[in-house]
């Protein structure tokens, strides 16, 4: 047993390097400089006995972060950082850490300190005694608590998303927003292809997305206040959490990605027609009137769409411009695709509705599938 040896190891850190980690502990930032220190100090002091390494994952903050973990890991093997340049998520940031580690558990933590660490050593013990897959540090335990670290309106919010989940994906969890778990590296390695990158519901969708049912354990813990630096959740990653509902409770079939483009779409469709309405009364002919609503939409679409619908593939500057081009380009070959479509349906005049949503659906159906591999390049 290799546990019982590290127990009893007395020739200290270095045999347990050549070794190599029994539990890697995943930690995603963003701008967390002032933490960093202080949370591997405290990982030292909760891990004593483990053979563990952390990674941070850290999505090219602006505040220096990624020096900071530099720094440390100088001088402290147990110490890794990842820099990802030009991309944002918290998920997917902590799906590449977990798949950067060779260990077999791994964990996943913020790195605001308002996760309590110390819960660490037990969550491990349960874990390497074989008696979870996954173990999560929940706040609505009997003796969690949320209410310290958030607002009354964060917290209701949440306990919101836990009620949903519970009952949209039956998981079987109190708490399927925790950022703070640990779990078997091979359950995340089989359905990493299948995760959402976005937002911050990592493991609801692990659990969620597991062939078999996971054998799950809780332990309570205490949300703490964040000390320094803010939060980063958002309104649109609430949004992005209802869509992972809507994804999964669908069976996949409606991806987060694109109800995000339906939505965009539908909005488009209110856009055109608002200004056609505005300037049809103005005497202009039907044809420039209909071209500039044609135009005033896709533009609208397109800017929704690089801002919400794609965010984590976001094109800046000259490839906004460019990607505005390939997006109308791409928009006009679905119109003809759905004219086609349709003229084919257009059997009676009086099942023109039917025609009519032929078109719609193959013209978006289109828009989405080009879109996405071209202008934004998603898979
Ligand atoms: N790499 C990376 N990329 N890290 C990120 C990103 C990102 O886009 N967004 C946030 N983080 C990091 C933060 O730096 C922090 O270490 C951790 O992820 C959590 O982010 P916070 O912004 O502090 O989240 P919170 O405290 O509001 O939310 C907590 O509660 C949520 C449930 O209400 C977290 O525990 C979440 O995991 C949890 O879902
Ligand atoms: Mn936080």
């Amino acid at each position: 047993m290799p546990d019982v040896e590290l127990a009893t190891d007395t020739s200290g850190g270095a045999s347990l390097q050549r070794r190599g980690a029994e539990l890697t502990v995943v930690v995603p930032t963003l701008n967390e400089r002032a933490n960093i220190d202080l949370l591997v100090a405290r990982l030292h002091k909760s891990l004593l006995g483990i053979n563990w390494e952390v990674v941070f994952v850290d999505d090219d903050s602006k505040d220096g972060t990624i020096a900071a973990v530099r720094d440390i890991a100088s001088h402290d093997y147990q110490v890794r950082g990842i820099r990802r340049i030009a991309r944002r998520g918290l998920a997917g940031a902590c799906l590449e850490g977990v798949l950067s580690s060779s260990a077999p558990i791994v964990a996943v933590m913020d790195g605001d300190l308002q996760h309590d660490e110390t819960c660490l050593a037990a969550m491990f013990e349960t874990m390497r005694g074989g008696g979870a897959d996954l173990v999560v540090a929940s706040r609505y335990g009997d003796d969690g608590d949320a209410n310290s670290g958030l607002s009354r309106l964060r917290s209701g919010g949440s306990r919101l998303a836990t009620h949903l989940a519970r009952l949209l994906l039956k998981v079987p969890l109190s708490d399927p927003m925790s950022g703070f778990f640990m779990v078997r590296r091979d359950i995340v390695d089989a359905v990493a292809p299948r995760l959402s990158r976005q937002g911050f519901k990592i493991l609801l969708d692990i659990v969620a997305s597991s062939p078999t049912p996971l054998r799950i354990r809780e332990i309570p813990y205490v949300f703490g206040p964040r000390l320094h630096g803010q939060s980063k959740l958002d309104s649109l990653i609430v949004l992005e959490y209802l869509g992972l509902l809507v994804a999964k409770a669908s069976g996949d079939l409606i991806s987060t990605r694109f109800l995000a483009f339906g939505l965009v779409g539908s909005a488009g469709v209110v856009v055109h027609l608002s200004v056609l309405h505005v300037l049809l009364p103005h005497g202009l002919p039907f044809t420039v009137a209909q071209t500039a609503a044609m135009f005033t939409a896709m533009a609208f679409n397109y800017t929704l769409n690089n801002t919400f619908t794609y965010r984590d593939q976001r094109r800046h500057g000259w490839r906004f411009v460019t990607g505005f081009a390939m997006f109308a380009a791409l928009c006009s070959f679905g119109v003809v695709a759905g004219v086609g479509v349709s003229t084919l349906l257009y059997t009676s005049p009086s099942r023109w509705w039917a025609a009519g949503l032929a078109a719609a659906a193959v013209g978006s159906a289109w828009n989405y599938i080009t879109n996405s591999a071209i202008t934004w390049r998603v898979r």
